[in-house]
């Protein structure tokens, strides 16, 4: 325990000690098999953000970097790693060198016209953005920073392409058939867990099921506009970005 704690403050109190290009190297190899699946093998993003544009939000510094590689990002899909500080420095010295790579540009597309379709089109009857709308997608107050552009881009085009396993939806129905639909939380081999508009969180005993079906495709309708609105559309969505940590 002590151990641990002591290696923990040795990494908070210095600056990256694994910067030499066989650092970078290595660092590379771990993030090829661990973080590519959402950050893009070469960090340009997908289920996770791009890495290359040189802004973190979640901080900036080595250490920020270093904390946030190891324990993950509580509340997100960025999970936690079990390795080495030194493993984890050398995946913050790779992390650097893509950084430099990209540019921290908006997209083409005009987002004030984009803000103004996400009204007409509906989009806040399922979505929250910043405090405005309803809860039957995933809030996206922050989904500039979370997601990148093409990503976005495909999220409107083919929903069902980019469904995360939080918005499958259920329909189960009971021995005396009753049926609940929601969203699938979580399922065992005994429970399932669905999040119902009517009930809130509801857990089932999958004994006491007649029917239980699963639908992992999107709720959300695929977008039907112009290929000039859809710029814009995205280019909004982009705007909606997290403050950004110096730190
Ligand atoms: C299962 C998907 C997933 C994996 C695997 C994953 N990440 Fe992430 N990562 C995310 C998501 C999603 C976010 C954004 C969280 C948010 O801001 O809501 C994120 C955020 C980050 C951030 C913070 C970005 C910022 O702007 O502050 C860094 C740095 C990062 N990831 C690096 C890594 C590294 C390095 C690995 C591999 C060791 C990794 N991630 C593995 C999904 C993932
Ligand atoms: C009927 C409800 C509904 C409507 C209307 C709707 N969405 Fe969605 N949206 C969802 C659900 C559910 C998801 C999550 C499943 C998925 O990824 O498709 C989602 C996902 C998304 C995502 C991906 C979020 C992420 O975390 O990757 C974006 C971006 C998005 N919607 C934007 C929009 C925009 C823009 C509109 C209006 C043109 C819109 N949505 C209309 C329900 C809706």
């Amino acid at each position: 325990m002590r151990f641990v704690f002591l290696s923990a403050l040795v990494a908070f109190a210095q600056t990256n000690p694994h910067t030499a290009a066989a650092d970078a190297d290595a660092g590379g190899k771990i993030f090829r098999s661990h973080c590519a699946e959402c950050h893009g093998f070469r960090g340009e993003g997908g289920k996770g953000p791009n890495l290359t544009t040189g802004v973190f939000y979640h901080g900036s510094s080595d250490a920020a970097l270093f904390k946030n590689i190891t324990d993950g990002l509580p509340g997100t899909a960025m999970p936690g790693v079990f390795f080495s500080a030194s493993q984890v420095w050398q995946i913050v010295t790779y992390v650097r060198t893509l950084s430099k790579t990209g540019s921290f540009q908006a997209p083409a597309g005009d987002p004030g016209k984009g803000k103004a379709l996400f009204a007409s089109k509906g989009c806040g009857g399922c979505h929250l953005v910043n405090g405005t709308g309803a809860t039957n997608g995933p809030e996206l107050s922050f989904i500039g920073s979370q997601r990148p552009v093409d990503f976005l881009k495909k999220s409107l085009q083919f929903p069902n392409d980019t469904v995360d396993q939080a918005f499958w939806t259920a329909s189960a129905t009971l021995e005396n058939g009753t049926t609940h639909r929601g969203f699938v939380m979580n399922e065992d081999t005994y429970n399932v867990q669905l999040l119902t508009s009517a009930k809130g969180l509801l857990t089932l005993q999958r004994k006491d099921l007649r029917k239980y079906e699963v639908n992992k495709n999107s709720a959300m309708p695929a977008f039907r506009g112009t290929e000039s609105e859809l710029t814009d559309l995205v280019a909004y969505l982009w705007t909606l970005q997290r403050p950004r940590s110096e730190q």
